[in-house]
């Protein structure tokens, strides 16, 4: 995710945007930049890092102008350096955007076969070239970018700023969000309502597929066709704290219900339902990778390591290659055994976890091949492994990790298939069917969203306990430990993930009426061990919160809450399962008054060994 904002009208431009991009910057942080009018030019200032790298560049004196717009980034495509931060510009246009274009690299081909050079590593070049193309073949701005969206393929908002027409500035909308506000000789566009709150509190919601014109008498809102569209618009009642996490209370709760959107950013363009493949061609990828490997080594800490035991079942399941998954900090010290036929793969959310870099350069001393799985484009580790995947989870503010998590097993599971089909072990038929329960994915986050409700009533009853525990088989079992987690780091409970099999070779003996289970028991190979796990609790007394698949209603009678889970593949079944475990979490935690989103003792990046 990245943040736009969009200005026209009388006060200072320059310093309004840089306001509005710090209301923004959790929506990305690795380099911003502005484009304004200052005494009739177009004036463009980027800066690599922090948004105050940018403001140390701006001109001290407030521009002659009355329109700008600005953007602060969460690279998808290309480091996070000047050259690759926006706007980007080509003849007269400036254009800030925000989502990913799919087929960039073909658009791109086809301009510089039209002589255009590109000076940046992003797909947000694309867009600017162009219109600047489109432009010099006769077309008029809105033309123009009606034809540049039948061109892209992907998700994007865009504004733009033409140094040929300084009292407009152009919008568009589709399938990333943009919001319009409506001032007094003044109008704003961006991202988020933050961005513009304090200055109006008067909102039109744009829609995919619309083009807004803004200049300092209003907005027109016109459809692709540029017919024009009458829209209402609303106030918005919202303090401007509560605006920056989108109307929820914490980050945590706001990034646990982004999951279907990062999931569905995740697969996008990766999936070829046709070959029955996951096409990793993105940034950084070879695809040799891991092709001839004997065994894959995954390592990672905290939630990255859960979701690296994950993994283990899903290359060893799809693709069939043996798997050893270590903690990052154990890993280095044991002096592991690598040689260059084996595939280590390090996962990490933020790229900057000390303990997780280490390890990968311990594999590269060993002359193993290297992969990160990563959420954060030009990170440490993305620097030190030879290839890197990247998770499109947008930035992980919470320090309890949710979307990342979900998003890193969204990866896994195209990467086990890519191999899988690479190795000849996975067949077209299969491949298509993982790649259709996969795409069903979001709508099914989607749908265990909307009972938050419930989860939230049954965190209710129970957030007094001190003491829980969390069981699963196979690989729920990382999903255990991961559910247990999330409630240490929020609760600050005392919580145990167990394999569900093992729990009568100790872990029983706690087991009392005091002690809350939450179990996990998809209709899976492994079901009936299950229940007969939930039975032994059950005869001790303890507390049975059963995940169980939606029409399972034989539980209902065995445990004291259920919750349903949609109905997927087995291998697909922890990133549905772990939903309803970050809401109880969260719940837990806020019925506590725990800080959610900066828990004590925490750092949302363990930079330190
Ligand atoms: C997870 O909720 C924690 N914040 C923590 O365990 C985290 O997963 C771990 O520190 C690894 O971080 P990384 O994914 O950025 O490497």
């Amino acid at each position: 995710m990245c943040g736009i904002i969009g200005y026209i009208g009388n006060r200072n431009v320059l310093s309004l945007l840089i306001d509005g991009l710090k209301k923004l910057e959790y929506r990305g942080y690795d380099s911003a930049g502005v484009a304004y009018f200052s005494d009739g030019n177009l004036e463009v200032r980027r800066a690599p890092g922090r948004l105050s790298a940018l403001e140390a560049i701006l001109p001290a004196q407030a521009p002659k102008g009355s329109a700008g717009i600005g953007h602060t980034r969460w690279a998808t495509h290309g480091r996070p350096t000047e050259e690759n931060a926006h706007p980007h510009s080509a003849g007269p246009f400036s254009v800030v955007h925000n989502g990913i274009i799919e087929n960039h690299i073909s658009l791109k081909k086809d301009l510089q076969a039209k002589g255009h050079t590109f000076v940046s590593d992003t797909d947000t070049e694309v867009i600017t070239r162009l219109i600047d193309q489109l432009c010099r073949e006769g077309l008029s701005i809105e033309e123009a970018l009606q034809r540049c969206v039948e061109q892209i393929r992907g998700s994007f908002a865009i504004c733009l700023l033409s140094e040929e027409e300084p009292d407009r500035l152009i919008a568009v909308r589709s399938g990333c969000p943009l919001v319009l506000g409506v001032g007094e000789s003044e109008s704003f566009v961006a991202s988020d309502i933050p961005a513009f709150l304090s200055h109006t509190r008067e909102i039109i919601f744009m829609e995919d597929g619309e083009i807004a014109l803004l200049s300092p008498d209003g907005i027109e809102i016109h459809d692709l066709k540029g017919k024009k569209i009458v829209k209402p618009s609303q106030q918005i009642s919202w303090d401007p704290v509560m605006a920056e996490k989108g109307g929820y209370r914490h980050f945590m709760q706001k990034e646990i219900h982004e999951q279907p959107r990062a999931i569905t950013d995740t697969l996008r363009g990766r999936v070829d339902e046709e070959s029955g493949n996951a096409i990793l061609g993105d940034q950084d990828w070879d695809h040799g990778n891991g092709l001839n490997c004997r065994r894959a080594v995954f390592i990672g800490c905290g939630t990255s390591w859960h979701a690296a035991l994950v993994g283990k079942f899903l290359f060893e399941g799809i693709a069939k290659l043996p798997v050893e998954v270590d903690i990052a900090s154990e890993f280095r010290y044991r002096d592991p055994h690598l040689s260059p036929d084996d595939w280590v793969i390090g996962i990490s959310q933020s790229g900057e976890t000390a303990d997780t870099l280490a390890a990968m350069k311990e594999a590269r001393n060993k002359k193993a091949p290297t992969l990160s799985i990563c959420n954060v484009v030009g990170s440490s580790i993305s620097r030190e492994t030879d290839s890197v995947l990247y998770t499109h989870a947008g930035p992980e503010i919470s320090v309890a990790s949710t979307k990342a998590f979900t998003t890193q097993l969204t990866a896994l599971t195209l990467l086990s298939i890519n191999l899988g089909r690479r190795r000849g072990v996975l067949s077209e038929e299969e491949g298509k069917q993982l790649l259709h329960h996969l795409i069903l994915l979001p709508k099914q986050v989607e749908s265990l969203l909307e009972g938050e409700n419930k989860i939230k009533e049954i965190a209710n009853r129970y957030f007094r306990h001190r003491d829980f525990l969390f069981l699963g088989r196979s690989l729920l079992y990382p999903v255990a430990l991961e559910g247990a987690l999330k409630l240490k780091e929020v609760s600050y409970i005392h919580a145990e993930g167990y394999p569900a099999g093992e729990m009568k070779h100790g872990p029983i003996a706690l087991i009392d009426e005091e002690m809350p289970v939450v179990i996990m028991a998809p209709k899976d190979a492994v079901y009936e061990k299950t229940v007969s796990n939930i039975m032994e609790v059950k005869s001790r007394g303890g507390i049975i919160i059963a995940l169980v698949e939606e029409e399972d209603h034989d539980l209902a009678e065995v445990a004291d809450e259920v919750i349903p889970v949609p109905k997927t593949l087995p291998c697909l079944s922890p990133i549905l399962s772990t939903i309803p475990l970050q809401l109880l979490a969260y719940h837990i935690a806020v019925q506590l008054g725990s800080d959610v989103d900066q828990p004590r003792n925490l750092a949302k990046s363990v930079t330190v060994e």
